[in-house]
């Protein structure tokens, strides 16, 4: 049902475009980049030995490993995520741990966990990829215990940034603007002022919802590209048609590195920080 109300929004990620390689890649890229600030959520989160942990959207499962050392044996932490590939990865890497496990689970389903079995919900660059954001925070607060924190650190709304702009004016050119996107945006993000207003409506007690600065740098465009690729999980060029993507990458990367300095690029983005607890 959930399931469904989600996959009705315009412009919903596709969950069916991810690949081994693709996960793989994020797997090697996010090492730098999402899990440095899953560490600093954590650390907002001030999780403790013994908390029992869902980690919402979690990838390949680098965070929520790295929350399975803080929480120790009296923990647990459990990942979901509904990419396959990356679920792999993140079984993997819990084959020697008996306080980590993982499974492949949409967050708009996940009526199969218990009310209530859960100290704290993390969310680390997850939720600007949920087109409906109501009903997650109406499941995380079911599943925590009363008091239960839940963390999100999430990109937030914005002007486009640089390497943005390049990929919106070289899509809206032909031949690729005869296949628009449903949405200009592949995410959906919001400010700290819609945080609020959501904690609000679902149950949450905020006790920081704040903008923090972050710097991007890709080493050069290529490399900028893959990052694209990796973190949309394939969905970054999948609106075209199978064709046309070759075509439109070149181009990418070639106004990309035409804006790429001795240091590579660099952009200043907003990301939304976000703690709460259950109440
Ligand atoms: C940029 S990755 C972040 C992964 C991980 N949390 C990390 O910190 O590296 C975004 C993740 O959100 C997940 N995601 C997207 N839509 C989702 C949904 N409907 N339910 C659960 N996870 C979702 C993707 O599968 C992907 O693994």
């Amino acid at each position: 049902m959930a399931g469904l109300h989600y996959r009705g929004r315009p412009g919903a990620p596709l969950l069916n475009l991810d690949t081994d390689e693709l996960a793989r890649a994020y797997d090697r890229i996010s090492s730098t980049r999402q899990f440095e600030m899953g560490k600093q959520l954590v650390a907002d989160l001030a999780i403790r030995p013994g908390e029992r942990v869902l980690d919402v959207g979690t990838g390949t499962g680098l965070l929520a490993h790295h929350i399975a050392e803080l929480v120790g044996p009296t923990g647990r932490v459990h990942g979901v995520d509904p990419l396959p590939s990356r679920i792999h990865i993140a079984m993997d890497r819990a084959r020697n741990r008996s306080n980590l496990s993982f499974e492949v689970s949409d967050v708009y389903d996940l009526a199969h966990l218990r009310d209530q079995s859960f100290d704290v919900i993390c969310l680390n660059s997850v939720f600007h990829w949920l087109p409906e954001k109501t009903g997650p925070l109406l499941a995380f607060r079911r599943m925590l215990r009363p008091a239960g924190r839940i963390g999100i650190s999430a990109v937030a709304k914005g002007p486009l940034m640089p390497v943005q702009e390049v990929v919106a004016s070289v899509l809206a050119e032909p031949p690729f603007d005869r296949f628009p996107r449903e949405r200009a945006s592949l995410t959906f993000k919001i400010d700290h002022e819609e945080m609020r207003a959501l904690f609000e409506m679902t149950g949450f007690a905020p006790t920081t919802i704040e903008v923090r600065p972050m710097e991007q740098n890709y080493a050069s465009a290529e490399q900028a590209v893959r990052f694209l690729e990796a973190s949309s999980f394939g969905n970054f060029l999948g609106h075209l048609p199978p064709e046309m993507v070759y075509r439109a990458r070149v181009t990418i990367l070639r106004r990309l590195a035409a804006i790429a300095t001795e240091e590579g690029i660099k952009q200043q983005r907003g990301r939304l920080v976000a703690i709460a607890h259950r109440r």
